[in-house]
């Protein structure tokens, strides 16, 4: 007998993923819940299905229902998830985990007491490049992680539609000009999943862009948070003695990718990405010799990270069409997938939504302990909210709290 997944907040996000949990050969039936009745109703035909609830706490009560995926607003998840587990079941997150440094404490609490199963949906975790690095970083292609570089750039003009469409008749812009380093997993978790468990942040030192657009989203007054940047840029020192360099940018003139990262150097290997070309090198000298290993040329790795569409394209004839965000890339391990989803085309976060479900759904079925558990999500989270009081104090540098490592008797889904 496969699983029931009751999911929650049925806005625009969870569109995808209703439809992936439906696929999932080892999910039978998919329940939704939303406070509007319009967006259930619609889904429910457009997904063929049957049962719903109207309330949150109405779900939770439903003892069929033994898993639920949380795609609320952010700010919501924390409490939700902890509900959630409090109630019985296990629970997928979109990103992010909380946005609150005790609410992110309470979820790894409660999953610790509940031993039930808790994932993130962070999408960035199965972004090519990521896996390229985690991979690489695995066979020692790296050695020692000295420093990296990752960012997640949006700019709000972009998103305004989705901020005005999730505040309903609110002012959309009180929410839409929220800290962009309160936004950090994406850009934190592709460096971080690519190094050993355990590493994890510890100091940070932030700055941010001062935004008097006319658009009257940032500054004192106008938002939330009462947050004047658009854009931060903040250095993390990292436990194993590395550092990391994260633009967290709101109001900045690029449009795709919105993810990746440009640089992961290790003491013997580097991975570089200027958008269009990814490359690999290896060349180090040891303390007191020759080179550990020296490669002349430095690899284009190109062709394995974008996806398979965009392989085959002549860069020099036609830079315009790079395909950054269709299909999955040679680097995915589509094989370990269902093979329901061997053919999806998602439309963006480079086919990573398929991994995700299954992930979740895999560790429901064992009872192992999935990759972006709560103790990962918190180390993407925790640092950015950290990095936001160093902006706002011109810089200072700041210790970052850790919530430390997940259970080692909790067998993991992969090695
Ligand atoms: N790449 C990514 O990982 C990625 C991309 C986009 C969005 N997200 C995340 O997905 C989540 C959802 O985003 P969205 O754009 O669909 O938001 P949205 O505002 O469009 O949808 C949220 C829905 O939740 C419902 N809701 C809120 N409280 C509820 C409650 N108590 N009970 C039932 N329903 C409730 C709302 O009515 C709304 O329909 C966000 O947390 C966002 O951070 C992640």
């Amino acid at each position: 007998m496969g699983i029931k997944v009751g999911v929650v907040g049925i806005g625009t996000f969870s569109d995808d993923f209703i439809r992936l949990f439906k696929m999932h050969p080892d999910v039978d039936d998919v329940i939704l819940c939303d406070l509007v009745e319009e967006r259930v109703k619609k889904s429910l035909e457009k997904h063929s299905l049957t049962k719903s609830y109207p309330d949150f706490d109405e779900m939770l009560k439903d003892d069929s229902i033994d898993s639920v995926a949380v795609f609320t607003q952010r700010h919501l998840h924390g409490p939700m998830v902890v509900k959630a587990l409090k109630a019985g079941k296990n629970v997928y997150s979109a990103v992010p985990i909380a946005c609150e440094i005790d609410e992110i404490k309470e979820v790894i609490e409660t999953v610790k007491e509940t031993r039930k199963i808790y994932m993130m949906g962070e999408t960035c975790y199965y972004y090519p490049c990521a896996i390229y690095c985690r991979k690489k970083y695995k066979e020692g292609g790296f050695g020692k992680f000295v420093y990296g570089e990752s960012q997640y750039y949006h700019d709000i003009s972009e998103m305004y539609a989705d901020f005005k469409h999730s505040a309903g008749n609110d002012d959309w812009r009180k929410p839409a000009g929220i800290p962009p380093m309160f936004y950090p997993t994406h850009s934190i978790s592709m460096l971080l999943s690519a190094l050993p468990e355990g590493e994890h942040i510890t100091k940070v030192s932030c700055f941010g862009y001062e935004d008097h657009h006319e658009d009257a989203i940032y500054g004192e007054g106008k938002n939330y948070w009462d947050n004047p940047f658009s854009n931060e840029t903040a250095l993390f020192k990292l436990s194993g003695g590395g550092v990391i360099r994260i633009n967290e940018f709101r109001r900045v003139g690029i449009n795709k990718p919105s993810s990746y990262i440009t640089a992961f150097y290790g003491q013997e290997g580097s991975y570089e990405c200027s958008v269009t070309q990814h490359t690999f090198q290896r060349g180090a000298v040891a303390p007191d010799g020759p080179r550990i290993e020296y490669l002349d040329e430095v690899v284009n790795c190109y062709n394995y990270i974008n996806d398979k569409k965009a392989g085959t394209m002549d860069m020099t004839k036609d830079p315009c069409s790079v395909r950054y965000i269709v299909g999955y890339a040679p680097v995915h391990d589509v094989e370990r997938l269902p093979e329901c989803y061997h053919d999806e085309k998602a439309f963006n976060h480079f086919n990573s939504h398929p991994f995700l479900v299954d992930d979740f759904v895999k560790a429901v079925v064992t009872g192992k302990l999935p990759p972006n558990n709560a103790w990962d999500a918190a180390r993407y989270m925790i640092p950015g909210l950290v990095a936001h009081e160093s902006a706002l104090k011109g810089g200072v540098t700041m210790d970052v709290p850790d919530f430390g490592d997940a259970p080692s008797d909790w067998e993991r889904l992969f090695d």
